[in-house]
């Protein structure tokens, strides 16, 4: 469905490589958390798949298709993003940031009005509530909840989210990861999702990419990952959260 030959990245006037001859593929209805710490070249990753950025050296396919040889505009909008930080249309009601797509890909007006109430049912929002709302006027994990409903609203068959729970509370932050997983089962999308939260990728994605300096060190699913951890940091981050329940553990049964 998704896959990238050979990908580099390496930015103007910087000899250093943001990506670093990365090969991957991400089958239909497959979740894939792409994990790695700040800096690595998660954003930049994703950003290729749609275009943001273009590779420096290698290839990358939807359906057999190299997306460098579509028209980017096209493209993007057979693609659902959601951005780091949520990143909605400030000025915008909650019905038109869900809404932006479809108009762009000219849907007519009831299509519309129909999509957007389904979207932000499906997203916990009822649009009799929330449909005319600015985002200012919504919590961060309700706007992260738009940020997840705009990025669907097209019917994209494929989703890039770069780190979509990374600006809730703990709490909202669980709902959501559950919620969203749930979604995206019925729906059978198609997604690579940023996180640096191993929990997170080890609770929500099929396989998980491990992400060091550009490079993926190990990609596999979470059970192959924490048995046979390729390199010393693919161990070090995948058994980190049970480290820390042991650590707690310790902590309420001294
Ligand atoms: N537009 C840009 N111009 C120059 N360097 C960039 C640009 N975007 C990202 N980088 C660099 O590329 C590397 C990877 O960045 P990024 O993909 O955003 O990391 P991550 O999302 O994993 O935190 C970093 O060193 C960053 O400074
Ligand atoms: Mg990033």
């Amino acid at each position: 469905m998704i896959e990238l030959r050979n990908v580099q990245k390496s930015f103007d006037n910087d000899s250093t490589f943001a990506v670093v001859d990365s090969s991957f593929s991400v089958e239909r209805g497959e979740l894939l958390g792409l994990i790695g710490e700040s800096g690595c070249g998660k954003t930049t990753t994703l950003k290729m798949i749609n275009r943001l950025e273009e590779p420096s050296h290698g290839s990358i396919y939807i359906d057999n298709q190299n997306v460098l040889e579509r028209n980017p505009e096209e493209l993007r909008r057979n693609i659902g993003y959601v951005f780091q930080g949520i990143g909605l249309f400030p000025h915008y009601s909650i019905r038109e940031n869900v809404a932006a797509v479809p108009t762009l890909l000219d849907w007519n007006a009831e299509h519309i009005e129909a999509r957007c109430r389904e979207i932000l049912d499906l997203v916990g929002l009822p649009i009799d509530d929330f449909g005319d709302r600015r985002p200012s006027q919504l919590s961060g994990g309700q706007q992260q909840r738009v940020g997840v409903a705009r990025a669907l609203a097209a019917e994209p068959d494929v989703v890039l989210m770069d780190e979509p729970f990374g600006a809730l509370d703990p709490i909202t932050r669980a709902e959501l990861q559950e919620e969203f997983k749930r979604i995206q089962r019925e729906l059978a999308l198609t997604v690579i999702m940023v996180t640096h939260d191993m929990i997170e990728a080890l609770l929500m994605a099929d396989r998980i990419a491990v992400m060091k300096k550009g490079e993926i060190l190990q990609i596999g699913t979470p059970r192959e990952l924490i048995n046979s951890p390729a390199h010393e940091y693919v161990k070090e981050i995948v058994e980190m959260p049970k480290r820390r329940a042991d650590n707690l553990e310790k902590l309420m049964h001294p």
